[in-house]
């Protein structure tokens, strides 16, 4: 059995900062509103909270881009907030993990200003800088946001490169002095008491920087950047020395933004890796092609859904541990991702709870997911904040796509669905906000999807998920449905999902009847026990099981 952890055990919850409660009546969310909404967080059983990036930043790609790692945003509140946020949510059992962006920083950063002011200052090795002759970028990668990956300083021939936004230049991890004052900031939050980081972009720190004109994938000449800057051979020296001066001392919970190949994954999360976990791509981003374009939908099935979920949970077990979500900051409700549109109800989003809760791994909640929030199609495409959004509609019109058609696949699959304000109730601005009017709107289904009207009703996807949470924090069935190790169950039923966990003398058999009609499994010898459902029926081990339309079932028995 793997070896108990504390983070192995904790149920984690993802916060939108800007969208989650604003206390001082702005528009914008901020820390004393999170302060104010820890009992809630709580009650929903979740005993880690990870916080999108809080610091001073301008905001050009949601604080991703940060321009002085030592600060509080002042729209999110004070630094003396950000440490009773710690200590609050400390003496009621909850962790805090902090976003750690060091791929870029901000160009507003000072040691960006500097580097470009200064082109001999120290800190222009900080970045990564090339001079051309021609005045051409130094080649043709294409950004991640879209674009190419290289900014001009104005009135040179230097350009820099921005693997993100043209506002983030990346950082050059080949300068020690850099990673220095990285292990020195990262120490600093991490000696005032946080859990740890989800660590951003990390994939990305070391690049095989190549000059010249490369083979482009896309109507716009350019070429994916991934191909040059991910999981590059040498990153395993950075991430190394990062782990042993900073996150190992500390004991810290770590989770990486990293998509890693079957081959480096035992360094990443084996029992010395360079974290504690990884999230997995491979079934968030099912939709999405590899090269990250999204204006170009991909269409999955369920047996394939199965199959990314299984892969990865397979491969994941061998290795380590691993981070298991169905949302983020970056993804589109994960209702609309994975069912069809008039299958979203009830039993549906509690299907998809179960689901992710009893695959082996630690589970991240995001926001509103526990309510089951939907997405929210705003006007036209100027009201879109996310830059994301905007680089794909560009580059679907580029690609040929109808504007109308365009939009409405950006609309679908954009950042900004799930970084709606948060639904508390059924008042004003959905409780989120006593403001006129909040940074993003409030989907305007908040009356029918709120935290106060769920609270209420016995029969609700948030007391589903706070179910779900309670049972894998404590009690008969926690250890296994932590510990047990996954085991597919096959079922004749294509669109049945189905697994085994299995622990010394314990089982779980885990089914979800991911359609809208009946499904018909077998249910092996000693299965009598039924730990938690969606459909409130009596359930006697015959033999083999009916399903109802997107039901979930979860038995347990006892091999002595
Ligand atoms: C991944 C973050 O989750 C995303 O929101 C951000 O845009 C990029 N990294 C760049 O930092």
């Amino acid at each position: 059995m793997d070896k108990m952890t504390w983070w192995k055990e904790a149920v984690v919850y993802q916060i939108y900062p800007k969208s989650f409660q604003d206390s001082n009546g702005d528009g914008i969310g901020d820390l004393r509103g999170i302060i104010n909404r820890l009992a809630y967080i709580k009650e929903l059983g979740a005993n880690v909270i990870w916080l999108c990036p809080v610091y001073m930043s301008p905001m050009d790609d949601g604080g991703y881009d940060i321009s002085d790692y030592y600060h509080i945003h002042p729209m999110f509140g004070t630094d003396a907030d950000m440490d009773e946020l710690i200590e609050k949510a400390g003496e009621m059992g909850i962790k805090i993990l902090m976003d750690l962006v060091v791929n870029h920083t901000s160009d507003e950063h000072e040691w960006f200003q500097e580097a470009l002011q200064n082109p001999k200052s120290k800190y222009a090795d900080y970045y990564i800088f090339k001079e051309t002759k021609d005045g051409n970028p130094p080649n043709n990668w294409r950004s991640y946001f879209g674009g190419p990956a290289w900014e001009r300083v104005e009135g040179t021939n230097r350009f820099y490169l921005h693997a993100f936004s043209r506002k983030q230049p990346d950082l050059n991890w080949e300068n020690r002095e850099l990673r220095e004052e990285i292990y020195r900031m990262v120490n600093y939050w991490l000696d005032k008491g946080l859990g740890g980081f989800r660590i951003d972009a990390i994939c990305n720190i070391k690049k095989r920087m190549e000059y010249g004109f490369f083979q482009p994938d896309g109507e716009d000449g350019l070429r994916y950047i991934g191909d040059f800057i991910l999981n590059q051979p040498g990153i395993e020296e950075f991430l190394y020395e990062l782990n042993e001066r900073t996150f190992r001392p500390h004991n810290s919970m770590t989770v990486a933004e990293a998509n890693v190949p079957e081959e480096l994954l035992e360094q990443f999360i084996g029992e010395k890796g360079f974290f504690t976990m990884v999230f997995d791509f491979s079934y968030a981003d099912i939709d999405v092609p590899d090269t990250g374009e999204w204006f170009r939908p991909r269409h999955f099935t369920v047996s394939e859904l199965r199959k990314n979920i299984f892969n990865s949970q397979k491969m994941v077990q061998e290795k380590g541990w691993g981070a298991v979500y169905l949302e983020n900051h970056d993804q589109n409700r994960s209702v609309n991702k994975y069912l069809p549109k008039e299958d979203i109800h009830y039993y549906s989003k509690t299907m998809l709870g179960s689901l992710f809760f009893f695959l082996r791994g630690t589970p991240f909640i995001y926001q509103g997911q526990e309510i089951g929030m939907e997405n929210m199609t705003l006007e036209s495409i100027a009201d879109y904040d996310d830059i994301a959004t905007h680089g794909q509609y560009e580059r679907a019109l580029k690609a040929g796509i109808r504007e109308e058609e365009a939009f409405a696949i950006v609309a679908k699959r954009s950042r900004d669905n799930n970084r709606t304000p948060m639904q508390w109730d059924e008042g004003k601005n959905a409780g989120f906000s006593d403001a006129k009017s909040t940074w993003m709107k409030v989907n305007p289904d908040y009356k029918r999807i709120s935290v106060a009207r769920q609270e209420k009703d016995g029969e609700s996807v948030l007391n589903f998920y706070r179910k779900l949470a309670g049972l894998r924090r404590g009690g008969k069935y926690a250890s296994v449905m932590t510990y047990g190790v996954f085991l597919p169950y096959e079922v004749e039923e294509a669109s049945v999902i189905a697994w085994q966990r299995i622990a010394d003398t314990e089982r779980l058999l885990v089914i979800h009847n991911f359609q809208n009609r009946e499904g018909v499994v077998k249910i092996p010898e000693g299965y009598d026990e039924k730990v938690i459902g969606n459909y409130k029926s009596e359930y006697f081990n015959t033999g083999s099981y009916r399903l109802k339309p997107y039901e979930s079932i979860v038995l347990y028995k006892t091999t002595e």
